[in-house]
């Protein structure tokens, strides 16, 4: 009887402790971004937009009245999240384009498409990405975190950057994680195919890249009218974790709820994107580095102006942008 009276008493505490931490998380934790502006008449692209915290931010974006432009690789999945978002939103202005990051040519057809039939755009999201992914190239023969959050994304961004800067003042935001403090920018193996594969390591270079290719954008483009950011939304319970947590049924059914309360909600993890893409005190403000809503210096790691350089142009050789 005692024993039972023990293990009640145990298992009330943990419930009790589980449940004070997700009401610290959600309205403690908890940054939002305020800001009222309304986007008619504006138009958004978000990479990923189908799930986790691009599906918020498109969701967000539509219900300020931009047009969305919802840039994913698996259309039923796209159209799927996109009848949601019309539908709490009541904005019937919301679209699904194809676009997968692991090739060149989905993202040259998704760009030609936008540049040909779209008037206006005025925000690029690059929020698509993948974490610590197994060993696997892209169509083109890079590794996918390079290929994917890194180098899919500079496309992309290099061949929107015309009608961005025609609809000036523009922004890009691009996410990346804090864990670029860690990252090293391996010159003699980016595409990390002569070093044993660790996906740690290749995420970390990939958010690194970010940051850096960020300011360099700063540089390359400064008259554009178009201004670049990177985020780091914090930790946030998405899909992103279907190769690491989420991979074993023990992981998924027990760890995953206990961290859940730790972590952010996908609409929490949107609210430093939406900051990045709307708050007016940013406005002309090129290569900002935020986390968890809160502007941060750059790490020195992503400061070096030679490598940015150098990284630039390896990577416009490898996009095919330049021969
Ligand atoms: N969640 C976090 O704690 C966290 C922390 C730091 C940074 N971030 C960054 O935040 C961003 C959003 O992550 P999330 O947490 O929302 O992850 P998520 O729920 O896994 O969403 C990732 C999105 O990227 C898409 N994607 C993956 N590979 C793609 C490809 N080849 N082409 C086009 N789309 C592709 C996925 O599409 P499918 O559904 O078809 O796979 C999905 O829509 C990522 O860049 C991530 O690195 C997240």
């Amino acid at each position: 009887m005692s024993f039972m009276r023990t293990v009640t008493v145990a298992l009330t505490g943990a419930a009790g402790i589980y449940g004070g931490l997700v009401l610290y998380r959600e309205y403690f934790v908890k940054a939002q971004y305020t800001g009222n502006e309304q986007l008619f008449g504006k138009t958004a692209i978000v990479t990923g937009a189908n799930t986790g915290i691009g599906r918020e931010v498109a969701h967000d974006l539509a219900r300020r009245g931009a047009r969305v432009i919802m840039a994913c690789r698996d259309m039923k999945k796209c159209e799927e999240a996109r009848e949601k978002i019309v539908a709490d939103s009541f904005n019937t202005n919301v679209v699904c384009r194809e676009c997968d990051l692991a090739s060149i040519e989905s993202i040259q057809n998704f760009a030609e498409q936008i540049n040909k039939d779209e008037k206006y755009l005025h925000l690029l999201i690059n929020n698509a990405g993948v974490m610590w992914h197994p060993s696997k190239l892209t169509k083109d023969g890079f590794e996918q975190h390079l290929g994917v959050n890194y180098l899919g994304h500079f496309l992309l961004t290099n061949l929107l950057v015309e009608k961005l800067s025609k609809c000036s003042p523009s922004r890009i935001v691009n996410l990346t994680s804090s864990m670029y403090k860690r990252g090293q920018i391996d010159f003699d193996d980016l595409n990390n195919s002569k070093k044993t594969f660790n996906a740690k390591i290749a995420y970390e270079q990939a958010a690194l890249a970010i940051v850096i290719a960020t300011q360099e954008f700063c540089r390359q483009y400064p008259n554009s009218g178009v201004t670049a950011t990177c985020v780091n939304p914090g930790i946030t319970r998405t899909d992103i974790a279907r190769h690491t947590i989420d991979k074993s049924f023990f992981s998924r059914v027990i760890i995953g709820p206990l961290l859940k309360a730790f972590m952010k909600t996908p609409m929490q993890g949107a609210q430093a994107v939406l900051q990045c893409a709307l708050d007016p005190k940013l406005e002309g403000q090129c290569g900002k580095y935020f986390s968890d809503m809160k502007e941060e210096p750059v790490g020195a790691n992503a400061k070096n102006d030679k490598d940015a350089k150098r990284l630039w142009l390896i990577s416009e050789r490898w996009t095919r942008l330049k021969k």
